[in-house]
C-alpha cells in the first residue's frame, strides 16, 4: 500500500501581484522519486519552499502524514538552488555540514559532540567529498560544492529528500555523479528533485511532474516527456481536460 507523506491541497501562492502556484494539488507518496521540471519562472523553487514552510500559501494548505511535520515524524533535507550570493561565505566544507546538526533552541554555544563530528565525516563520505573537508568553500568547484549542500541536507538524517537544481552550473562528470548519487539515495528515502536535466531523469525517476503554476502532466516519465517537450501543444490539451475534471 502507498502511503502518502506530503499532501498539497489546492495551494495557491503569490508574492505580491505575481502569482507563483495556482490551485496546485500533489500527493507525494512514501518511498517516491518524483521529477518536478518546467520553464523558468514556473513556480518549482516555490513549490518546494512552500512544503518546507519558507513560502506560505495564501490558499490551500500542505499535510504531513494527515497531520503538521511536527506530528508526522518526518525530517526533510533541503538541497536549496545555489545563486552566486550563497557562494560566498568564507567557511570549510565541514562547517557548513555542520550548522545542520545545531540544535535550533542553543545555537549560540553550541558544542560538536564527536557524534556529531563522526556524523559529519559519515555523510560527506557518502557524497565522496570527505578527503576536502578543510577546504574553504569559495574554493570549491561546482561540484563540490553541490555535493556538499547535499551532505547538509543529508546530516539532519531526513526521510525526505526535497533539490532544487543540484546540477545546474556544473561539469557533466559532476552531474553524472549527482544522479547516481541521488539514485542511491532513492532506496533509502522519498526524494522530489527539481531540475532542467529532463532527459537524464526521465531515466530514473517513478513519476515526472511538469510545473507551470500548476501541474499541466505528470505520470509516467517517458510520457510525460514527450507531452512538455515533443508536442507542446499536447500539454495545453492535457491541461484542458485536467480542469474540465477528471485525469
Ligand atoms: N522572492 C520572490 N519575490 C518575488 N517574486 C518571486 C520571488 N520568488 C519567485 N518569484 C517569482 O515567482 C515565479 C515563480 O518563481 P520560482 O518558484 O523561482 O520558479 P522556478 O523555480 O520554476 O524558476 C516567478 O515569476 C518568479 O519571478
Ligand atoms: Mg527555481
Amino acid at each position: 500500500m502507498k502511503m502518502e507523506i506530503i499532501k498539497m491541497d489546492k495551494i495557491s501562492v503569490k508574492y505580491g501581484y505575481i502569482e507563483a502556484l495556482r490551485d496546485l494539488d500533489l500527493v507525494v507518496n512514501e518511498g517516491e522519486y518524483i521529477g518536478i521540471v518546467g520553464p523558468n519562472g514556473g513556480g518549482k523553487s516555490t513549490l518546494l519552499k512552500t512544503i518546507l514552510g519558507l513560502v506560505k500559501a495564501y490558499e490551500g494548505n500542505v499535510t504531513f502524514k494527515g497531520t503538521t511535520i511536527k506530528k508526522s515524524g518526518l525530517t526533510i533535507g533541503y538541497v536549496p538552488q545555489i545563486t552566486d550570493l550563497n557562494r560566498i561565505f568564507p567557511i570549510t566544507v565541514q562547517e557548513v555540514v555542520l550548522t545542520a546538526k545545531i540544535p535550533a533552541e542553543k545555537s549560540w554555544f553550541h558544542k560538536y559532540s564527536k557524534k556529531d563530528l563522526n556524523d559529519v565525516e559519515d555523510v560527506l563520505k557518502k557524497v565522496g567529498i570527505h578527503n576536502i573537508s578543510e577546504r574553504q568553500i569559495s574554493d570549491l568547484s561546482g561540484g563540490e560544492f553541490q555535493k556538499m549542500l547535499i551532505a547538509r541536507a543529508l546530516a539532519v538524517n531526513p526521510n525526505v529528500l526535497l533539490l532544487d537544481e543540484p546540477t545546474a552550473m556544473i561539469d557533466i562528470k559532476s552531474q553524472k555523479q549527482i544522479y547516481t548519487l541521488i539514485k542511491k539515495l532513492s532506496k533509502e528515502m522519498t526524494i522530489v528533485l527539481v531540475t532542467h536535466d529532463v532527459k537524464e531523469i526521465t531515466k530514473q525517476v517513478d513519476r515526472l511532474i511538469y510545473l507551470e503554476k500548476n501541474i499541466l502532466a505528470e505520470g509516467d516519465p517517458e510520457e510525460v516527456y514527450r507531452y512538455a517537450y515533443l508536442r507542446p501543444v499536447s500539454v495545453a490539451h492535457r491541461a484542458r481536460a485536467r480542469s474540465g475534471g477528471g485525469e
